[in-house]
């Protein structure tokens, strides 16, 4: 079987730990197989996608109940928004997979990459999330990872500019935020939750970075202007707006251009 419709199999997973299995087993049948550029979409395939637990209960965003992370059940609510973000970081990375005919082989080796990693943080945090007394489930979620993703189905270079780049990106800018809130806690939960996400920022640096990558690629090869492009991709999709504080450092590590990182208040100080 081609190993992009092994991808489509673990996306219709819907058990997290067959899922996190399938997902892993992927870059060994890549090494195993040899590569064949083929056009593998059919009427009626995204049947099943994304494949989902029952639960955790999917809520809007504005529904998700604020809980302080200065409470053990606040602190496992946290974690469990975050792992929810990472299973729906998996769905994504095996969707560009599966999903997009006619990109180089590269394209889709970065994503089953990804696809391994999202899988390892999904891991990570929900070992902590167990060692806490909860499991992934026992709280509502919110699926914008996911709704960008189905609005994006149809034009790869829109869920680059969008999906990576822009909501993975605004990761980059929230983690040392919630990191900065647990170190305040200051418990060995907190600890260890900090330790994780110092490994999840260090990948998703990678993962932002894969999506400048394409991103630009795509727009060359449509011989459109990325940067003048991105504002109205924003707009049509309806993308989340940018926000700060916006972790400039990290962003630039990322391959944003230094005229993407000034339109943000950048450049970052020299690190020197
Ligand atoms: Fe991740
Ligand atoms: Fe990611």
């Amino acid at each position: 079987m081609h190993i992009r419709l092994r991808a489509l199999a673990a996306l219709r997973q819907t058990d997290p730990e067959h899922k996190l299995r399938e997902t892993r087993a992927l870059a060994g049948h890549m090494a195993r197989t040899p590569w064949t550029d083929e056009t593998l979409r059919r009427a009626g395939d995204d049947a099943g996608v994304p494949g989902r637990p029952a639960r955790p209960e999917r809520v809007s965003a504005t529904a998700v109940p604020h809980r302080s992370p200065f409470t053990p059940d606040g602190r496992a609510a946290l974690i469990h928004s975050i792992c929810h973000i990472e299973f729906n970081a998996i769905n994504l990375a095996l969707d560009a997979v599966w999903r997009f005919d006619g990109m180089p082989q590269a394209y889709y080796l970065d994503w089953l990459r990804v696809a391994d990693e999202e899988a390892q943080h999904f891991a990570l945090l929900h070992a902590h999330l167990q060692d806490m007394g909860h499991a992934y489930g026992d709280f509502p979620g919110h699926d914008g990872l996911w709704t960008m993703c189905e609005k994006t189905a149809d034009d790869v270079l829109a869920r680059m500019a969008l999906v990576p780049r822009t909501l993975e990106a605004r990761g980059l800018d929230a983690t040392p935020q919630i990191q900065a809130k647990l170190r305040r806690v200051n418990t060995p939960d907190a600890a260890e939750a900090t330790r994780i996400l110092d490994i999840i920022l260090r990948d998703e640096v990678g993962h932002v970075a894969i999506g400048n990558h394409w991103y630009r690629w795509l727009c060359d090869r449509a011989g459109i202007d990325a940067e003048a492009a991105y504002p109205e991709l924003v707009e049509r999709y309806q993308a989340p707006r940018l926000r700060p504080p916006f972790n400039l450092e990290a962003r630039q590590r990322a391959g944003f251009s230094a005229a993407e990182l000034r339109s943000l208040g950048g450049p970052p100080a020299s690190t020197c």
